[in-house]
Formats: structure tokens, C-alpha cells, sequence
């Protein structure tokens, strides 16, 4: 575990290395944008927690749900610690995932929120968030799903962080319970993919079917995941 600790953080550092070389135009960029990122409808609907079906194909049982530290860090994307721009437009990795899975079934977006704001640099990010792990802390939600019912099949999106799952993920599935329904996970990540989280997700779930094949792609590759998307969803069915 700790050679396996220390290979994650050299690859972290190597992650950050780059952020840091592209920190001249990230500036640049950050001072020509205006103070909110603008964001597509589909997004300012997830950010607001009023999702509304995506008209492309019939997804009306279908929610989209995930976690970004790009809508839960009090800045614009841009400004983020994690970013990622699809079609000119600057996201959480784990939104643009979401995105692309929600623009191909048709499901509804929903943006999973927490009162607490994460710090939107990288470096502190990181200590914070090992903390918050260590304590075992259950961040409080502030968006929540107003209409569980109307769903039998949930994605589920986050980042993988120190291995396992954001521990506000572990708050939504201790708000919902999702017996009955289908759960299938997706992450992103930076060397671990799905880190074992669908098997820990079933643990929390255990009267839901969780998707054991769950879509993973590496921060560095998000942008250009649609195809992968849509092979992964057709394999699935959907
Ligand atoms: C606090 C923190 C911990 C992380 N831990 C891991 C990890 O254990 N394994 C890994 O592969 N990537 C790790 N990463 C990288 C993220 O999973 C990756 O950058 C992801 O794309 C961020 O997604 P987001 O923009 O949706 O927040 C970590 C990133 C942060 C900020």
C-alpha cells in the first residue's frame, strides 16, 4: 500500500507539474473570463438541483448524478483546482463525463453539493481532503433529489481521491436509499481508476443492483471521452 501510495503521489506530482506549466495561459485565461464561468443550461440546471430531461432521446427514468470539486470550490471553473475544457467550455472532469453521459441516454443531470468549500488550490486540496477521509467527516448536502421515484436507473460520477470515493459521496448514499434500482458508477481519475468503488457502493447499497463495469478515463483524457462513453453505454445497453 505504501509503494502503491507513493507511485499515486509521484503521479500526482507529475499531474501537478503539468498544471503548473500550463499556468501561464490558465492566468490568462482566468483574467479575460467574466466572474462566472458560463455555463451551458444543462449545467446551470444540474448546479441548481432542478435538472430537467434532455429532449435528444427518451431518458425519462434516467438520472445523472456526480460530484466535481469544480462546482464545490466557491470559484469558476476556470479558477478550479480541477478543470477540463469540452467544446470551449471549462468544467469539473467529472461533469464532462457526466455531460456526454446524459447527452447519449438522455437522462437528467443532477449536481451533488455540499456546504463545504474546497479549497481551489491543488496543493491544499490535497491536504484537505486526506483530513476530511482520516476524520471519517460526512459533508452536508445542499442539493438533493426531489423525486427518487421517478428513476430506476441512476449514474453515479465523482473523482477518485486518496483511492476512494469523495466522502461526500458517502453522504449521498447515506441520504438515499436506492434499493430496487440500478446504480451505475463512473469516475475519473489520475492512475486508479475505479479504485474498487463499485463493490464499496454495493456494501452501502446493498438491495440495489450496482453496475460492477463502470466507465473510468484519466483526468488527462476526459475531453475526449464521448466515443468511449458511447461504446461503454452500448455494451450496457443503453
Ligand atoms: C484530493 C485529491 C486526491 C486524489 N486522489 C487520487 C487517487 O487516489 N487516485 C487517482 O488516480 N487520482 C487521484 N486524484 C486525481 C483526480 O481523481 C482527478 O484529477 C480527477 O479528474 C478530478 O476530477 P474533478 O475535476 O471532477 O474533481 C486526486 C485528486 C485530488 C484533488
Amino acid at each position: 500500500m505504501q509503494m502503491q501510495k507513493t507511485r499515486f503521489i509521484a503521479g500526482l506530482l507529475a499531474l501537478v507539474m503539468v498544471l503548473a506549466l500550463t499556468a501561464c495561459g490558465k492566468a490568462a485565461a482566468a483574467e479575460n473570463a467574466p466572474t462566472a464561468a458560463p455555463q451551458s443550461t444543462e449545467a446551470a440546471q444540474a448546479a441548481d438541483g432542478t435538472a430537467e430531461e434532455n429532449s435528444a432521446t427518451d431518458g425519462g427514468n434516467i438520472l445523472v448524478a456526480y460530484f466535481t470539486a469544480a462546482e464545490n470550490s466557491g470559484v469558476d471553473a476556470v479558477s478550479s483546482a480541477s478543470v477540463v475544457t469540452v467544446d470551449d467550455t471549462a468544467k469539473g472532469v467529472s461533469q464532462a463525463v457526466a455531460d456526454m453521459i446524459a447527452e447519449r441516454t438522455g437522462g437528467e443531470l443532477f449536481s451533488i453539493q455540499t456546504s463545504v468549500v474546497y479549497p481551489a488550490d491543488m496543493g491544499e486540496l490535497i491536504d484537505y481532503v486526506a483530513e476530511e477521509q482520516d476524520a471519517g467527516v460526512l459533508p452536508e448536502l445542499t442539493t438533493h433529489i426531489e423525486d427518487l421515484d421517478a428513476y430506476d436507473t441512476v449514474f453515479v460520477g465523482f473523482p477518485i481521491w486518496w483511492y476512494d470515493m469523495p466522502q461526500v459521496m458517502y453522504s449521498f448514499f447515506e441520504e438515499y436509499d436506492f434499493a430496487g434500482k440500478t446504480i451505475i458508477p463512473f469516475t475519473v481519475h489520475n492512475g486508479s481508476r475505479l479504485s474498487g468503488t463499485p463493490a464499496t457502493i454495493q456494501e452501502l447499497e446493498p438491495e440495489a443492483t450496482v453496475i460492477q463495469d463502470g466507465f473510468t478515463v484519466s483526468h488527462q483524457n476526459a475531453a475526449e471521452a464521448a466515443e468511449d462513453v458511447a461504446a461503454w453505454l452500448d455494451g450496457l445497453g443503453y
